[in-house]
This record gives C-alpha cells, sequence and structure tokens, in this order.
C-alpha cells in the first residue's frame, strides 16, 4: 500500500436552502464497509492526534466541523491533507502511519472504519512500522 492509494473522495450532496445534506454508504462511496464510527471533539489547540498505523483497517475521515490537516506516511512518501467540509473526506488504506494536527477550534473529526476496535491492529511504534514496510517490496 502506497500514499498514492489513500485520497480524498467527494461525497453527494444535497444542496437545499433549508441545510445541505451530505450521506455515506460503505462500499458505496467508500471502498470498505462500515463497521464502526468514532469521532474527536473538544480537541485543545495545538494537539496532535493519531501518532500509529493499522495492520489492516481501512478508515475514512470527514471534517464534520472546523478543520485539521492528516499526514500519511507510507514509509517513503509522506502526503499532507487540510480536511475542512464535510462532503469529502479521505479515504485512508491499511499501514499508513498518520498525524492529525492543525485543529481549529470546535472542530469534529469523525472517523468510519472498517472493523471493530482491536488494539492488536494498531502498530505504535514509527521504527517497528518502517521495518515492516520495508520487509514488503
Ligand atoms: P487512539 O486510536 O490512540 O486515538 P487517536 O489515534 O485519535 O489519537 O485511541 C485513544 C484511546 O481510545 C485508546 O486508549 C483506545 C481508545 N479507543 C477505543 O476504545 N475505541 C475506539 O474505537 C478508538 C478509536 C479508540
Amino acid at each position: 500500500m502506497s500514499v498514492e492509494d489513500c485520497k480524498i473522495i467527494d461525497l453527494p450532496k444535497i444542496s437545499d436552502p433549508r441545510g445541505n445534506l451530505s450521506f455515506i454508504e460503505g462500499g458505496q462511496h467508500i471502498p470498505f464497509d462500515i463497521k464502526r464510527v468514532y469521532y474527536l471533539y473538544d480537541v485543545p489547540g495545538g494537539s496532535d492526534r493519531g501518532s500509529h498505523a493499522h495492520k489492516n483497517l481501512h478508515q475514512f475521515i470527514v471534517a464534520m466541523s472546523g478543520s485539521f490537516d492528516v499526514v500519511l506516511d507510507d514509509g517513503k512518501e509522506e502526503k499532507r491533507f487540510h480536511l475542512n467540509r464535510s462532503y469529502y473526506g479521505l479515504y485512508v488504506c491499511p499501514m499508513m502511519w498518520r498525524e492529525l494536527d492543525n485543529f481549529s477550534s470546535g472542530s469534529v473529526c469523525m472517523v468510519l472504519a472498517s472493523e471493530r476496535y482491536d488494539e492488536l491492529d494498531y502498530i505504535r511504534d514509527y521504527s517497528q512500522f518502517l521495518n515492516l514496510t520495508k520487509s514488503k517490496p
């Protein structure tokens, strides 16, 4: 998996003077079925989140409110994405080291995940992550 496999995906947007509506169907708008939803909120300015990779988990990250950056690193290349709208999101494939930073005040980061929470799926040590990516062609 390379950082090139991770991309911004535009979501359907039903524009309406009463308020806009977007939706996400697992396997339809994003390339996996959704087993879990979690969100980050009340993030203090200057905070960093993430700093880990997942062995098998696929994720889709949406800025439901405010803005923040997601930095993805596949062990060879690094790419920074700025998320600031709720009608698109970032697809993150497995084996991507990620950092989330630059949170605006009041921002909400929603993450759709392909699996339930499993600590065994995490790689929390960056040098271990690099070793695992080096052993793959
Ligand atoms: P973590 O994934 O390390 O947070 P982040 O990547 O956003 O900085 O999770 C922080 C804590 O929350 C950790 O103790 C595990 C727990 N947690 C759950 O229990 N269930 C979940 O679905 C998630 C995402 C985290």
